[in-house]
């Protein structure tokens, strides 16, 4: 049986501001189900930037970081299919699996998730603060720390040859974008398809458009610097958004494009989203806004156009099916990858890495330990 450790983790109090606190936790050991990862890789998402920049509430104070890879240092009692050593991708999306949309194939709309609520299956937390108070894995990850427990369905073994910063990557904004083009837009070859938002996930979902053939994939950004990124993994076109983008998104795809994906959260850019489509057309959402937030809609031209809304949450991922998928086109050199991150940090250094995001630089920071 394994001992309760010691672990640095980045926190996020009540008091907090949007900086996160670096400092020392108690992780009890894994749980019946449950396994101990030693984490080697977390990424820096915009989802836990929603957080720190208090857009999204969640249970505090949280252990923040839900995008990561790591090595099974520890199991729990009746883990069966993972061993010490293993290679593995976290999943932050922890679906019931055994309602009928998680044995139907849609994990993504189980109804009984804990996760969202910083909570392992049975509801608890196994992080403690030194005075014993509990701490709140966000969305039951906490990956910015060095050790991590989750479920052992959480933790999708990965080919030893993705390294770990990549493999971090397939867990959150890769596999996101991914699972948007292929599970809820299914892109087929020869879609003209524009993504508004070129960060982390925007990029992702245009290696993704790219790997299914697309043309033309027009990146769209408000920094031209995300245009040249978006165009080394595959953009064919770059825009700077605007009021005209419609227009200028029509003139590039005979009348508008066939598909359209908002990787922002920004309630103005997914308004507009509908108007880049054609009839027909699927407008994907897959940037979450902050809470609370209506969005308004031309109504008939949604009805008149037959244009279809598709919300994307975690792309529609079943994890133990696609992160191995995804891993597989990286090693088959398919998905550029390499060129997501931008920068690699220390734990230490996390504060300037969300800085770096909220002034639109870098493309993705990964926290390595
Ligand atoms: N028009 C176009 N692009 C914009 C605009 C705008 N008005 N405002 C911001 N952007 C660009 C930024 O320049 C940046 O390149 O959107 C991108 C956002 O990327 P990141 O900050 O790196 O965020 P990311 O991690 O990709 O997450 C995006 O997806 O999963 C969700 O919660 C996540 O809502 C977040 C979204
Ligand atoms: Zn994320």
């Amino acid at each position: 049986m394994a001992e309760s450790l010691t672990v640095r983790s980045a926190v996020y109090h009540a008091d907090s501001g949007d900086r996160l606190a670096v400092e020392t936790l108690t992780l009890d050991p894994p749980g019946h189900g449950e396994v101990r990862i030693a984490v080697r890789a977390a990424g820096v998402c915009g989802s836990d930037r929603h957080v720190i920049d208090g857009e999204w509430n969640v249970p505090l104070p949280a252990v923040m970081g839900h995008e990561a890879a790591g090595v099974v240092e520890a199991i729990g009692q009746g883990v069966r299919e993972l061993a010490v050593g293993d290679h593995v991708i976290i999943a932050w999306h922890q679906a019931c699996q055994r309602c009928a949309e998680c044995t139907g194939g849609k994990p993504w709309a189980c109804m009984r998730v804990k996760s969202n609520d910083s909570q392992l299956p049975d509801g608890t937390t196994r992080w403690r603060t030194l005075d014993g108070a509990a701490a709140w894995p966000y969305l039951a990850v906490g990956a910015m720390s060095d050790h991590v427990v989750v479920p052992d369905f959480a933790a999708i073994k990965v080919d030893e040859r993705v390294p770990f910063d990549i493999a971090s990557l397939i867990g959150c904004s890769v596999g996101t974008g991914y699972g948007a083009v292929v599970n809820n837009a299914k892109v087929v070859a020869g879609e003209a398809a524009v993504v508004v938002g070129a960060g982390g996930v925007g990029l992702s979902i245009i290696s993704a458009l790219r790997l299914a053939g697309a043309h033309p994939i027009i990146a769209v950004d408000v920094t031209p610097e995300k245009l040249t990124e978006a165009a080394r993994v595959g953009a064919t076109h770059g825009l700077i958004g605007g009021p005209n983008l419609a227009s200028e998104v029509a003139a590039l795809t005979a009348g508008g494009a066939d598909v359209a994906f908002e990787a922002i959260g920004r309630i103005q850019t997914m308004a507009q989203l509908p108007a880049l489509i054609r009839p027909g057309g699927r407008a994907v959402f897959v940037g979450l806004p902050p809470e609370g937030q209506t969005l308004e809609l031309d109504a008939l031209q949604l009805a008149y156009d037959g244009k279809i809304i598709i919300g994307s949450n975690y792309g529609g991922l079943v994890p133990a099916r696609d992160f191995p998928r995804v891993a597989a086109a990286y090693l088959a050199g398919e998905l550029p990858l390499d060129e997501l991150i931008s920068s690699r940090v220390s734990l230490d250094e996390v504060n300037d890495a969300f800085d770096a995001m909220r002034r639109g630089e870098r493309t993705r920071s990964v926290i390595v330990f």
